[in-house]
């Protein structure tokens, strides 16, 4: 029998600190790591340098579908992400672009064409997913699946906090709003809205390090 490679999958709402213990977790494992809000983030992008239209759901999805995409990594420093050969990394974490990903990423043709895409990271030893549908979606079958979440005023704290060391300049006001506006369109769109998987588990992170948050999912690993 051919077992596929092992898969913990990582979702939460933007801000609950998924990319960083993703990468610390897959870091910690030896996985691969996939960041899968950058595949939604580099589908608005490379809309925008081709004139297509944020909800030209058709387009988008063949665009989707064949982006020409390279994940720089270097393990525990964040990557380089190249577009087209592009280096994109600081417009791909942009706010603006965060909210394009998120109108994006509401559309079923756009997301059926990057299902596959997402799966294929599946490889030896194991991967790590982050994201909004991992658990639910792409990997319903994830070995592990944990549900990454933190008050709505912890999440707009760390995003400043990150977007200002990247020298990006948001008010701390704005990135609030533009958070409960993002939950709300994740959670209420109708194709695999943020939730979490049935078989989930809750990890809090609000008022804890991230070393204690990894810890506790590498305990969860460990324990099956
Ligand atoms: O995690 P992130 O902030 O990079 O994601 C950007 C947007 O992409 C997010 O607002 C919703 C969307 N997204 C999604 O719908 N499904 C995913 N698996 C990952 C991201």
């Amino acid at each position: 029998m051919i077992l596929n490679p092992p898969v913990i999958a990582i979702d939460g709402p933007s801000g609950s600190g998924k990319g960083t213990i993703a990468r610390r977790v897959a870091d910690a494992l030896g996985f691969h790591l996939l960041d899968s809000g950058a595949l939604y983030r580099l589908t608005a992008i490379a809309a925008k340098n081709k004139g297509i239209s944020l909800d030209d759901g058709d387009a988008l999805a063949l665009l989707a579908r064949d982006l020409d995409i390279r994940f720089d990594g270097n393990k525990a420093r964040s990557e380089r992400i190249l577009l087209d050969g592009e280096d994109v990394t600081l417009e791909v974490r942009q706010e603006s672009t965060g909210a394009e990903a998120s109108a994006v990423a509401g559309l079923t043709e756009v997301r059926t064409a990057l299902l596959e895409r997402q799966r294929a990271f599946q490889k030896a030893p194991g991967l790590v997913a982050d994201g909004r549908d991992m658990g639910t979606h792409v990997f319903p079958s994830a070995l592990v699946k944990i549900f990454l979440t933190a008050s709505a005023e912890e999440r707009a704290k760390r995003r400043h906090k990150q977007l200002k060391d990247k020298g990006m300049n948001v008010t701390l006001a704005a990135l609030s709003r533009d958070i409960e506006d993002r939950d709300r369109r994740d959670s209420e769109r109708s194709v695999a809205p943020l939730k979490p998987a049935r078989d989930a588990r809750i990890l809090d992170s609000s008022g804890l390090s991230i070393e204690a948050v990894t810890n506790t999912v590498l305990e969860w690993v460990a324990e099956l």
